[in-house]
């Protein structure tokens, strides 16, 4: 990606919680922090600014391309951070083979960029006359299209049940299946709209979209993100040296019960000392600036 390409993508991605996140891992210049999450290179630049030496890493290219001119420009004269692309399931060995063996700080910036959610051609949203498909990484091979015509109506309740957590996962599925016998479900705004047609009426006053749930639980499934977070969590803690920190910003309950129970596990171990037991949340000042910023919470945890 060229410097003038950066320029036409605008903002990228606003990071939530950029102080509190980057005062959590608590910046020591001259040593090693990896950023899983790499996206536009928000908390990335930060931390190198701060004199941090960082090894980049995201499963998404296109990310991997931007962040890395945009630290190039945005850092001069500061030790160039280096890049990875891979999926965080694979943290160890993307971490060895890039020389960061030990670290100080990893941080974990879960979900998408504002940038995936918008690019048209990355079907997440569900506004979007675009194809179904929320793959952060486009090598990927099943999309969400792919769950949403293939999936028997049972097997859809459960993932709306589980992976979105939605009150009314039958009568969603059922409407998709009945749907699917005249044509098959293409388009994000395709399914959206089933989801409204068949939404009872408190839902559709609601601030929140119908279809959110539901969205967010095939987003989930695709990209297996439950499960990646889970492998990944047990990894940094084993990249880090004694009194290294491991900082993660969760966007839903799923992902935030996750860390939540893995930071307790490892405390009653005596391998990690939980130092916010309270998640740090966004101002209403933040939220009012990034509402994409609204849900998240800050967890951290020093290495004993
Ligand atoms: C919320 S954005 C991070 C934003 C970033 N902190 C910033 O300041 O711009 C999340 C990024 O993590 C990446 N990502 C999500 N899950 C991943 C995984 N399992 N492995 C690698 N990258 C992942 C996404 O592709 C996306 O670019």
């Amino acid at each position: 990606m060229s410097a003038s390409k950066l320029e036409k993508i605008g903002t990228y991605h606003v990071p939530a919680l950029l102080n509190e996140t980057v005062d959590l891992l608590n910046i020591r210049p001259g040593k090693k922090y990896l950023d899983a999450t790499l996206g536009g290179g928000g908390h990335s630049e930060e931390i190198v600014k701060r004199g941090g030496i960082l090894l980049g890493i995201d499963q998404d290219p296109e990310a991997l391309s931007y962040a890395s001119i945009r630290l190039k420009q945005a850092c001069p004269g500061l030790t160039p951070p280096k890049f990875a692309k891979g999926n965080f399931v694979n943290l160890a060995k993307l971490a060895e083979e890039n020389g960061f063996e030990k670290v100080d700080g990893v941080l974990f910036d879960l979900g998408v960029s504002s940038h995936q959610f918008e690019s048209a051609s990355r079907g997440f949203s569900f506004s979007q006359e675009v194809s179904l498909d929320m793959r952060m990484d486009p090598a990927l091979s099943v999309t969400a299209k792919d769950l949403v015509n293939g999936l028997t109506e049972k097997e859809l309740a459960e993932l709306f049940t589980k992976l979105g957590e939605e009150k009314f996962s039958g009568r969603y599925a059922k409407a998709i299946v009945r749907y699917r016998q005249n044509k098959q479900i293409e388009k994000c705004s395709e399914l959206a709209q089933i989801i409204v047609s068949q939404a009872p009426p408190s839902e559709k006053f609601r601030k929140i979209h119908p279809a959110t749930r539901v969205f967010q639980a095939l987003r989930i499934a695709v990209n297996d993100e439950l499960n990646s977070l889970k492998e990944s969590l047990p990894q940094s803690v084993d990249l880090l040296n004694q009194g290294g920190r491991l900082v993660v910003i969760s966007f839903h309950s799923l992902e935030d019960g996750v860390v939540k129970r893995f930071f307790l596990e490892k405390q009653k171990q005596n391998i990690l000392k939980i130092i916010n037991s309270k998640p740090i949340i966004p101002s209403g000042n933040e939220i009012k600036l990034n509402p994409r910023s609204r849900s998240a919470k800050l967890r951290g945890a020093e290495k004993l």
